[in-house]
């Protein structure tokens, strides 16, 4: 649930040049600062979020503001170049670009804005939420704030198959409670190349602060997009590999960025920008790679109202908040500002792909005796889920601590694996 999303600067048009009719995600810019945002108060722990659905849910938002609320976001979300209302057409157009083909992977953007009984929203308002957002809006009384907790968490796990559940809660609503943003993305795709389960085994995982855990690590020889890339300078780490890989149909994939054994994952962070997230994906190359990757899952509840802020917008949250074009009565809309804004994640990597999608892919896997680069990720690292043509950046994250497992677990022992 939740809330909003990345800008490509004038492209120049070398490997990247993208076709005429595939629309552009120009939030990455805004999706990076929002990494680094979390990435500064999260510590050491794991971080998923999804920037596309913070850029939808600010877009909606976008829609009923006037004044400097409407400049905030357009100035911080990076649309400032943009004709005025250019940025709903090209949210429209990622979103319809990510949802094509429902037999390769399963996408569900799910919006809805709640709205307190008795204010009336324009029809005009309820029309563009429709038309460029398919987004319903409905009328409930934060009064009842029990019964609006359980109905909203009850829409969001609706359109997640119940994988995000509790997103609200009663203390989160009450009478002066006006209006209510929700935002759920829902993310289930296959591998290209899956994973043997066979071939997954526990394996030591070394976090960054130097203690070890055990992981259920994957394995799988195969052909993917590599790359090992360095900035030049030392303060990265040196040389960091870059490994994509694709999901089914492979508009999706997700990359992931691994330093040096030897070098923290928060060395790497600070060098992340938009611009490197493009010249990874335009210059990683397909080739054999062996890649250990454990099996993880991640959820993260983020409180966006604070980290919006930190961004700098800040307008919406407050009682100078203009959002009257969401309502009939401009009156009506004078005393309205968002007063609670959350995105809660959740990803599953396993060895069908994300979110464990049916389906046995058989992969033969060869013993050979060429030695093809090797991903280890059996420490923290650094990953995007991405659509491959448009550049909208699906979830954003790090693994620092994965799941940790029992090392004598049975099923494990048991399995024959011929890594
Ligand atoms: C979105 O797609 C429509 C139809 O293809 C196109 O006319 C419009 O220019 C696109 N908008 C943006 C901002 O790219
Ligand atoms: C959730 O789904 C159930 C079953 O389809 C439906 O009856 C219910 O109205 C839905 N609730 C909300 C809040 O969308």
């Amino acid at each position: 649930m939740l809330v909003l999303s990345l800008v490509p600067l004038l492209l120049l048009c070398e490997s990247s040049c993208r076709a005429a009719d595939v629309p552009e995600d120009v939030t990455a810019e805004f999706s990076v600062r929002l990494y680094h945002q979390l990435q500064m108060v999260g510590g050491e722990d794991n971080i998923i979020f999804s920037p596309l659905s913070v850029a939808l849910a600010l877009g909606m938002v976008e829609l009923g503001a006037r004044g400097s609320s409407l400049q905030e976001i357009r100035q911080a979300v990076g649309y400032s170049h943009f004709r005025e209302d250019e940025e709903f057409s090209m949210l429209r157009n990622v979103t319809q670009a990510l949802s094509v083909d429902e037999a390769q992977y399963i996408i569900r953007l799910a919006n809805s804005l709640f709205l307190q009984t008795g204010v009336h929203f324009s029809s005009e308002f309820l029309r563009l939420m429709k038309q460029y957002f398919h987004a319903d809006a409905e009328t409930v009384d934060f009064s009842e704030s029990a019964a609006v907790a359980q109905h909203i968490n009850t829409w969001v796990q609706n359109h997640t198959e119940s994988k995000i559940y509790d997103l609200v809660s009663a203390d989160d609503f009450s009478s002066v409670t006006r209006i209510t943003l929700v935002n759920a993305v829902y993310f289930r795709g296959s591998w290209k190349n899956q994973f043997r389960p066979e071939n997954t085994r526990t394996f030591s995982f070394s976090k960054d602060d130097g203690s070890e855990v055990q992981t259920l690590m994957m394995y799988q020889q195969g052909d993917f997009y590599y790359g090992e890339f360095s900035d030049g300078s030392a303060e990265a780490g040196g040389v960091y590999q870059v490994l994509e890989m694709p999901y089914e149909g492979e508009d999706l994939s997700m990359m992931i960025v691994l330093p040096r054994q030897e070098v923290p994952l928060a060395t790497l962070e600070p060098i992340i920008r938009p611009q490197l997230l493009d010249e990874w994906a335009n210059n990683v190359k397909k080739q054999k790679v062996e890649v250990y990757l454990p099996r993880f899952k991640v959820e993260q509840k983020i409180d966006l109202k604070d980290t919006l802020q930190q961004l700098g917008i800040k307008n919406i949250f407050t009682k100078d908040a203009d959002l009257s074009a969401m309502t009939a009565e401009r009156a009506d809309g004078s005393d309205l500002f968002i007063g609670k804004a959350v995105q809660k994640s959740y990803l599953e990597v396993t060895e069908e792909g994300a979110e464990g999608a049916a389906g046995s892919g058989m992969i033969a896997l060869t013993r050979t005796l060429v030695l093809y680069p090797q991903v280890m990720a059996d420490h923290p690292f650094f990953f995007v889920i991405r659509n491959r043509r448009t550049g909208s950046l699906l979830f954003m994250g790090r693994v620092m601590n994965p799941e940790v497992v029992d090392p004598f677990d049975q099923d494990l022992d048991s399995a024959d694996t011929q890594v």
